[in-house]
């Protein structure tokens, strides 16, 4: 058995964080580095996110989100743009079968109608073909703004309000989050790689009380062992959502002390 195909000795199962969010940057900067074009970090990159979602399941973690392409990366040159639009075809149309076998249910989140009709139609059917496995979600955010997901969303509270069918005293947290893309499913870690440290809109609403680690290492190299670490780190935060001492916390300290104590023989 390799290293890291099962969940490391020193993580505590009872703990992990049940939804994981990752912005995976640094693709450009690791090519550069080796003298190569930003697109062979991309594919490099998706590489990477590949096994990260296999990882997550063989580690029984419940979701992942990846932000593959916000709506400011319009911006980029249009080779590149074309590059990461034909590599994320790509990717569906040979990965789709294994990821439905190994019971992925793959989500993607973001403004699709802009993209083109035969990604439109991949992902129609990645979601189609994939929607009642349950092993593990994996939410893809393409061309993903958070700020224009929370307008969306008001705009349809709204809507419901015009029509009679909800009053505007009833509006509640619960309300608006289910109109997000990720209704109700909010991360518990957020990972960004290679430095930089900000949410460039991304998840802002879902990511209230998420845990955020940062690390150096560009993405294209985030494997395992970095996975690793950013879990160590996480399962070492003491999360209180607000409160002086919560039942997460209390829960992590007994199964902590149950694992340190010694066990009796007779
Ligand atoms: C940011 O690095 C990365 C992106 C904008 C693209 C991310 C996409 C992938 C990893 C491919 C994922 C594939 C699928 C199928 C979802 P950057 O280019 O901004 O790096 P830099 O900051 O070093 O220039």
């Amino acid at each position: 058995m390799s290293l890291y195909s099962v969940l490391p000795d020193d993580l505590n199962p009872q703990c992990l964080p049940n939804h994981v969010a990752v912005i995976m940057d640094g693709n450009g900067r690791w090519a550069n580095q080796r003298g190569l074009p930003r697109v062979v970090g991309h594919r490099q990159g998706a590489k990477i996110l590949k096994d990260l979602l296999r990882c997550c399941k063989d580690w029984g973690i419940g979701a992942l989100t990846a932000y593959a392409f916000s709506t400011e990366n319009w911006r980029r040159p249009t080779s590149e743009v074309d590059f990461l639009m034909v590599l994320f075809e790509k990717m569906l149309r040979k990965e789709l079968k294994e990821m439905h076998r190994e019971g992925v249910c793959i989500r993607f989140i973001g403004e699709l109608e802009a993209l083109s009709p035969s990604l439109q139609a991949e992902i129609k059917r990645a979601m189609e073909e994939t929607a009642d496995n349950t092993g593990i979600d994996f939410n893809v955010a393409i061309n993903y703004g958070s700020r224009s997901e929370i307008v969306q969303a008001c705009q349809q509270v709204a809507q419901k309000v015009e029509r009679g069918e909800l009053s505007s005293e009833a509006i509640s947290e619960e309300i608006l989050s289910q109109h997000l893309y990720t209704a109700g499913s909010d991360p518990d870690l957020l990972i960004r790689t290679s430095g930089e440290q900000r949410l460039s809109n991304f998840l802002l609403w879902q990511l209230a009380y998420t845990e955020m680690y940062f690390t150096r290492a560009f993405w294209p190299d985030f494997d395992r062992g970095e996975f690793h670490r950013a879990l160590q780190t996480y399962q070492q935060r003491d999360r209180r959502f607000g409160n002086a001492k919560d039942g997460v916390t209390e829960a992590k300290n007994q199964v902590a002390k149950r694992v340190k104590e010694p066990v009796l023989t007779a």
